[in-house]
């Protein structure tokens, strides 16, 4: 008889669903997510619990989260091989960040860093849930056994936190209570900077807008964004982040798009002008969000479609929750129903 094929390692992640995404979360999040599908069993969300960390509107909230389904399927995550769900249509999200609430600690959640950052700028009133926002991250990840975690430097602190709040449930009640996640470093990660402050990463709420280039960007404005696009003095095309961010950033673009490596891109624009590197580079990027626009056009204008999509994410998605939930109810001593 054959051994039966070893079962795919976990991954999962999630991005909030403020504001629109962009072209830094497509190239370096969305994008390896798809290459991750085939070779491992994985779980992307939406996290709008996280989202309302911050006042959202609920009218953008809703939109936002319907777009960024959209934009997930249209990049080409496939639901055959993944499970696709809205943080909050699976309960046990909350239900497990409440426990760990009970696990975690004052202390080891003070020197989060973002907690420090964003609480510092939140003004008098702190909402607790930027405090325990961590704890909530790591139910997400322990609910789904997880083994790898796709994570960008600003969540490593928030994963080695899941970790630890792991380890310490495992030594209460029994080793194979939660599988420890390890974080999943990309081989070549996109790391898309500031289009206007190219020393500063691409974010969905800089202040500046035309710094940011959304995936829902119409053509014009891409164009426009990359025609004002910050490039350094000198003249020399190079890859060079300390003295040259700005070109720098469009060649990573450019490689991120194209797969094509940063030496071969060099070698394209030995005399030419910054002026081609803007165009060209705009037109690699209308070129590949063209189909995904017009895929997530598609997919907005059905929302029964969507609607049925999401219904079936989380299904497949709180299955597999409870049994990580029943279990940990068991083991902490409640009577289960
Ligand atoms: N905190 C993450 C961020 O802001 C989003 C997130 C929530 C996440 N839950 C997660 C990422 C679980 C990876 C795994 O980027």
């Amino acid at each position: 008889m054959a051994t039966p094929a070893p079962s795919k390692k976990v991954i999962l992640s999630g991005i909030q669903p403020t504001n629109r995404l962009q072209l830094g979360n497509y190239l370096g999040a969305i994008k390896n997510w798809v290459k991750l599908q085939k070779d491992f069993d994985c779980h992307y969300m939406a996290v709008d619990l996280h989202a309302i960390t911050a006042r959202q509107d609920p009218q953008e909230l809703r939109n936002n989260t319907y777009t960024a389904i959209a934009l997930y399927i249209a990049s080409g995550v496939d639901l055959e091989h993944c499970s696709l769900f809205v943080q909050s249509h699976v309960p046990q999200h909350s239900q497990l960040a409440w426990l760990l609430n009970c696990y975690g600690y004052m202390g080891e959640l003070s020197r989060m860093t973002q907690y420090k950052d964003k609480s510092s700028k939140a003004g008098a009133n702190i909402p607790v849930g930027l405090f325990t926002y961590p704890l909530l991250m790591a139910a997400d990840i322990l609910l789904y056994d997880t083994h790898l975690v796709p994570v960008g430097d600003d969540q490593k602190q928030h994963l080695e936190l899941t970790r630890d709040v792991a380890q310490r449930l495992n030594g209460l009640y029994g080793d194979d209570t939660f599988v420890v996640p390890e974080p999943y470093i990309a081989p070549v990660a996109a790391r898309i900077m500031d289009l206007l402050n190219p020393t500063t990463k691409m974010s969905k709420s800089a202040v500046n807008e035309n710094g940011s280039l959304f995936l829902t960007d119409s053509p014009a404005d891409i164009e426009k964004k990359f025609k004002r696009a910050e490039t350094d003095s000198g003249k020399e095309i190079r890859f060079d982040e300390e003295n040259k961010p700005g070109v720098s950033n469009l060649l990573s673009i450019q490689s991120a798009i194209t797969g094509e490596s940063i030496a071969a891109i060099e070698a394209r624009y030995v005399n030419k002008m910054y002026g081609h590197l803007k165009v060209e580079t705009a037109e690699i990027v209308k070129q590949e969000l063209a189909p995904i626009q017009k895929r997530t056009q598609e997919l907005l204008g059905d929302k029964a479609e969507l609607e049925r999509i999401l219904k079936t994410g989380a299904e497949k998605a709180t299955a597999k929750a409870e049994v990580t939930l029943r279990r940990l109810h068991e083991r902490i001593g409640f009577i289960l129903r």
